[in-house]
């Protein structure tokens, strides 16, 4: 099992290249189920999440190469037009929730569907009673099998009918995979409460190049005229927020200056928002983000609260912790959207964080210093929360179960090694 060893004490200092969107590029690469014709992706990041996707649409029968030669960011090439098995098996959708994506575009394009249901996750039950709900008000027959949702049309039917669709709560892949059933189905559909992220606009854009009619992707109100036929496309995945998000945060963390090259800084604007108030120079340019920090001890600690895009992202609450924890004054951190999305503070108490938690709200006191130790990743965002700690730790930090870190960051350690961090990546048991 890999771990990653970092000395702490170092600045950060240079230029980062930040990889194209986890969070875009799963469900971009379902997009492409939704056609018999080629489609084509750039920029798609090289993350184990995406490998598994491409595992499970090869599965199906779909043809995903990714070209050999690519630096950085890599392009892959798909073709669903022989896929034979509509199914997403459980051997693959327990390792990545956002397989439940897959439901949308086959039953959309074959008329039924097999996926399995996701089982719970480190953060939270996160159910996909929404996205159940949401397709049957399209006239999808859905139920639950030996732990598989069996869609089908109703007899008689060919096509998905449009809807109204108003679900009890925010849902980014629900909004995802509504999206991308609409873009087939008979009719118009209207979403009332959609999710607002980057990445639905990112792949409302990929849908509308192959041919779909949508508008209000970016708002909560997206109307979608369905079409009989979508064709390819060649599209590039737009850049990661959550990576870049999490580099400011180290470089606030560790001191120094960094360009985030290819960053949208209109993505991020609740987080530079909180790092300016910390204190950190930061100016959002058209080649990316430009940052500036004294290092935590000169920062001063932020409250926030979690919440839908715009506001502040759940997906960066652990790593903006990290620079809390080290930050002058008391901070209050509140996590809205999972109900389990704190597990990286026992393990940063072992750093020598003072940390409090009474239910949905931690409650952090800066103290001057961090010590090294070895610490455990729980999940995706935990882990790069527990990097940025040991960035700043005096001595020594082992952080161990770094597949996690694995499922959505590319190459994290050589990129942080190349603005100067004493870190490698230690494999195999014995370590
Ligand atoms: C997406 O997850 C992201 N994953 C998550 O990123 C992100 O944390 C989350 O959105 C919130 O921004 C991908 O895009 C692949 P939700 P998703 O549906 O879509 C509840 C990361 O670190 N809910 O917006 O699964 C749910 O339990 C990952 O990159 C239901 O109850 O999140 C949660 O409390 C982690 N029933 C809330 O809604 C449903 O059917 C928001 O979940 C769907 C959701």
């Amino acid at each position: 099992m890999d771990k990653l060893l970092i000395r702490g004490g170092r600045q950060l200092r240079g230029e980062v290249l930040i990889s194209g969107a986890k969070n875009a590029a799963l469900p971009e690469l379902c997009a492409a189920l939704l056609t018999d014709q080629p489609v084509v992706l750039h920029n798609v990041p090289r993350l184990q999440d995406v490998s598994t996707m491409l595992k499970l649409v090869r599965n199906m029968g779909v043809s995903a190469e990714r070209d050999p030669n690519e630096q950085g960011g890599g392009t892959v090439r798909l073709n669903a037009g022989d896929l034979t098995r509509p199914e997403a098996p459980y051997e693959l959708v327990k390792t990545m929730r956002a397989s439940v994506l897959a439901l949308g575009p086959l039953l959309a394009r074959f008329g039924h569907a097999k996926v399995s249901l996701p089982g719970g996750c480190a953060i939270g039950s996160r159910p996909v009673d929404q996205h159940i709900k949401g397709l049957q008000a399209m006239g999808a027959e859905i139920v639950v099998e030996h732990g598989y949702m069996v869609a089908r049309l109703p007899a008689g039917r060919t096509r998905l009918k449009g809807a109204r669709i108003l679900t009890d709560m925010v849902t980014v892949t629900g909004t995802e995979n509504f999206l991308m059933a609409a873009a087939l189905a008979e009719g118009e559909t209207l979403l009332e409460n959609a999710a607002q992220e980057p990445e639905i606009v990112d792949l409302a854009e990929m849908l509308i190049r192959m041919g779909a009619k949508i508008e209000g992707h970016g708002t909560s109100h997206i109307r979608i005229q369905g079409v009989e036929k979508l064709h390819g496309c060649e599209h590039a995945v737009v850049a990661d927020r959550i990576e870049a998000g999490t580099f400011l945060c180290a470089v606030a963390a560790a001191g120094g200056e960094a360009l985030l090259r290819h960053a949208r800084g209109d993505h991020l604007d609740a987080v530079i928002d909180k790092l300016r108030d910390a204190g950190c120079d930061v100016a959002c340019a058209q080649d990316g983000i430009r940052i500036a920090s004294k290092g935590a001890e000169q920062l001063k600690a932020q409250s926030f609260s979690t919440t839908e895009y715009p506001g502040f992202p759940t997906d960066m609450q652990a790593q903006f912790m990290a620079l809390n924890v080290i930050a002058r004054g008391a901070s209050m951190v509140t996590e809205t959207i999972f109900e389990n999305r704190f597990m990286h503070v026992n393990e940063m108490v072992r750093l020598g964080a003072r940390i409090h938690v009474e239910g949905k709200v931690a409650m952090v006191e800066g103290v001057p210093q961090l010590s090294g130790a070895t610490v455990m990743a729980t999940d995706l965002r935990a882990s790069a929360s527990l990097v940025i700690a040991g960035l700043v730790a005096e001595g020594e930090t082992l952080v161990d179960r770094i597949y996690h870190l694995d499922r959505g960051y590319d190459r994290m350690e050589a990129k942080l090694r190349g603005l100067g961090a004493d870190i490698e990546r230690v494999t195999g048991a014995t370590a």
